[in-house]
């Protein structure tokens, strides 16, 4: 048993209209006494309504993104700072969705997380293999790669191994595979951090599910999840959160 406390963050990527704050408030009833941190990060238009339901209670929201800059000319982007005043406590970046769809790469990853960490956000800061790469033998090499471009110096961070191959498509790497990739990171962040890199949560994402979740979880190295399409309905939400 680790020291670090669990995470588990649900990413409703884009989905959720207003009225899905229902589901929060389901999610807020049922994890009040959860032994794990529990994170609801929605599209931004509802991160304000949520924060205000949210208060300070168990339950946290978070963000899918910020800009690295403060403010200033950047049409359609949102701050870490104007996150943090609205209540968000922290925000995802570089998903494997937004490197793929907006071409984000290590550095300007980087560069938000140090935004996010400056206006007092927790950055979760995704990495994870493609298929291809996981074919050709490169996983490690891939996710170790984009851990040493994307992380700030600071500790201060949540990582999330996401293999894309397993996002939304019901495959989930052998509990060996996660593993063996949970504990390459974890040396990696103590190469890089020393002791505080003990501290540091690694999360699973990929296909984490009620009837899986609790044999992920048990893997050393796993720090929680990072949960996508089982995190739209709190019923299941919480049947992972109870996992953690
Ligand atoms: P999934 O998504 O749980 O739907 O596979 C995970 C993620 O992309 O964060």
């Amino acid at each position: 048993m680790s020291a670090r406390r669990p995470l588990v963050a649900g990413n409703w990527k884009m989905n959720g209209m207003p009225d899905a704050i229902g589901e929060l408030r389901a999610t807020m009833a049922g994890a009040g006494d959860a032994r794990c941190d529990v994170l609801v990060c929605p599209p931004f238009p509802l991160v304000a309504d949520f924060a205000r339901e949210a208060g300070e209670g168990a339950v946290g929201i978070g963000a899918q993104d910020c800009h690295p800059e403060e403010k200033g000319a950047h049409t359609g982007d949102v701050s870490a700072s104007l996150l943090a005043a609205i209540g968000a406590r922290a925000v995802i970046l570089g998903h494997s969705e937004r490197r793929a769809d907006h071409g984000e790469d290590d550095a300007l990853v980087r560069a938000k997380a140090e935004a996010a960490l400056g206006a007092g956000l927790l950055p979760i800061v995704c990495v994870g293999e493609t298929e291809a790469q996981r074919d050709a033998g490169e996983a490690e090499a891939t996710v170790l790669g984009q851990l040493d471009g994307s992380l700030p110096d600071d500790a201060g961070v949540v990582v999330a191994y996401e293999p894309v191959w397993a996002i939304g498509t019901g495959r989930v790497p052998g509990t060996d595979d996660i593993a063996a990739m949970h504990a390459a990171i974890r040396k990696a962040l103590v190469a890089r951090h020393g002791e505080a890199g003990q501290g540091i949560r690694i999360l699973y994402g990929g296909s984490v599910k009620p009837g899986n979740a609790a044999e992920i979880f048990a893997i050393d190295d796993v720090d929680g999840g990072l949960i996508g399409g089982a995190s739209l309905k709190a019923d299941d939400f919480l049947g992972i959160v109870a996992a953690a």
